[in-house]
């Protein structure tokens, strides 16, 4: 396994936080934000990103999975539910990465289905080049080319979650 050099460093990845929060702040201005977490690759990138939002907010999370080490299965998986009652409240799902958008689409579809008063998604990176399906995306930190990454708590095999930047990996043969 190789880890290469920081795709995206931590200095990168703060300045682009406190950019995506201030948005969403002016955004939310006068409401109150149930901010939904994708876990696990979403729970550093969630915890950055809420404690810069201005707005009030309760939090919740869904323990999903659909990767299977480096390739996606499609097969979406809820392991675990939201504790929260959604409905008539502003929710903003919270993601680490969009590949082939269809663990976003399925949660979205999910989440729209009970009646929320609105429901926007911020993902941190996005590989728009790999998308099998079409997404509402309404917050995007940086999109990135088709690389398998690892760090600021994206995995391989649930190792290197614990990097503090982004790094492109390779399996090696
Ligand atoms: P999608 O359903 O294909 O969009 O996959 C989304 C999920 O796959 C993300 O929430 C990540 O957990 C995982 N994933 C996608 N690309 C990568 C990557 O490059 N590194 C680590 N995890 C990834």
């Amino acid at each position: 396994m190789v880890i290469g050099k920081p795709l995206l460093t931590v200095e990168q990845i703060q300045k682009k936080v406190k950019e995506l929060a201030a948005i969403i702040s002016e955004d939310y201005e006068g409401k109150e934000i149930l901010a939904v977490g994708i876990l696990r690759g979403a729970f550093i990138f969630f915890s950055d990103l809420v404690r810069h939002i201005q707005v009030p907010m309760n939090i919740d999370f869904i323990i999903a999975s659909s990767y299977i080490k480096i390739q996606t299965s499609g097969d979406i998986k809820i392991h675990a539910d939201l504790r929260e009652d959604i409905k008539a409240k502003h929710v903003l799902l919270i993601e680490d990465i969009v590949d082939s958008g269809l663990t976003l689409k399925y949660i979205q579809e999910m989440l729209l289905a009970r009646n929320p008063a609105s429901l926007r998604t911020c993902t941190f990176l996005d590989k728009k080049s790999r998308r099998k399906t079409e997404l509402k995306l309404d917050y995007i930190g940086f999109e990135i080319p088709d690389f398998y990454i690892v760090g600021y708590g994206l995995d391989y095999d649930n190792k290197f979650r614990n990097l503090p930047y982004i790094s492109v990996f390779k399996e090696s043969t």
